[in-house]
């Protein structure tokens, strides 16, 4: 099986990039004949600004352009897609949100059934989202801040696409602490990624 790991973080050194590679190491680890590809959002440059064509593809169903469509079938190559992302303003950083925009479009990700209905067309995909935070468990839980981002990105992006998220998973790493138990469950992310093999549940709505 193929997991596609998308990293959206500027610096290649960071602990978010060190988790990125701890799921790919922990996925080789893996009974099976798995594979993690690697995609390296800011060092690939990709341009996470939604233009003129991409508004043109959203409302009068024009082809996306060569950038959008390479992404397209990166994804449609894989088995899973995990999301590997820092908290930034309690959701997902400007990189990987333009990266969403940009890609997951109408005519591709859902688009309209002949009931005139959206049509979920990921119903196939499986994500996995793992976000790192600064701040601290009793910050999130008194504002329900994951909460909150479970509601927009599990289940208002990838449940209207009909995608399964599988995982949603929180690592907060506070100042000062070397990430070595996150980076453990990293690598044991890895090892179970394709352990599981629940059934293809649909979010509603
Ligand atoms: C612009 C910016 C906004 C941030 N906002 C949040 C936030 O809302 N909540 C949070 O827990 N951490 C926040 N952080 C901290 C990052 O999530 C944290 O530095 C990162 O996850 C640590 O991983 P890294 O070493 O890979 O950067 C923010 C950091 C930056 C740079």
């Amino acid at each position: 099986m193929h997991a596609l790991i998308v990293v959206a973080h500027p610096n290649p050194g960071s602990l978010t990039h060190a988790v990125g590679h701890a799921i790919s190491a922990g996925l080789a680890e893996a009974p099976g004949a798995h594979r993690g590809e690697f995609a390296d959002l800011a060092a690939e440059g990709f341009d996470p600004r939604f233009t003129q064509d991409d508004i043109a593809v959203h409302l009068e169903g024009a082809t996306p352009t060569a950038d959008v469509l390479a992404e397209q079938a990166r994804i449609a190559r894989a088995d899973a897609l995990v999301l590997v992302y820092p908290v930034y303003w309690w959701s997902m950083p400007a990189l990987l949100k333009g990266w969403i925009d940009r890609v997951f479009v109408n005519g591709w990700a859902y688009g309209t059934g002949a009931d005139g209905k959206v049509e979920k067309r990921l119903r196939h995909m499986r994500v996995h989202l793992v976000a790192l935070g600064g701040a601290d468990q009793r910050t999130y839980a008194r504002h329900g801040y994951f909460g909150a981002m479970k509601t927009q990105i599990d289940h208002g992006i990838f449940g209207y696409c009909g995608a399964r998220v599988v995982r949603s998973e929180l690592l907060l790493v506070e100042h000062g602490e070397d990430g070595a138990p996150q980076l453990e469950q990293a690598r044991d992310l890895g090892r179970s990624l394709f352990a599981r093999e629940d059934p293809v549940r649909d979010l509603a709505g």
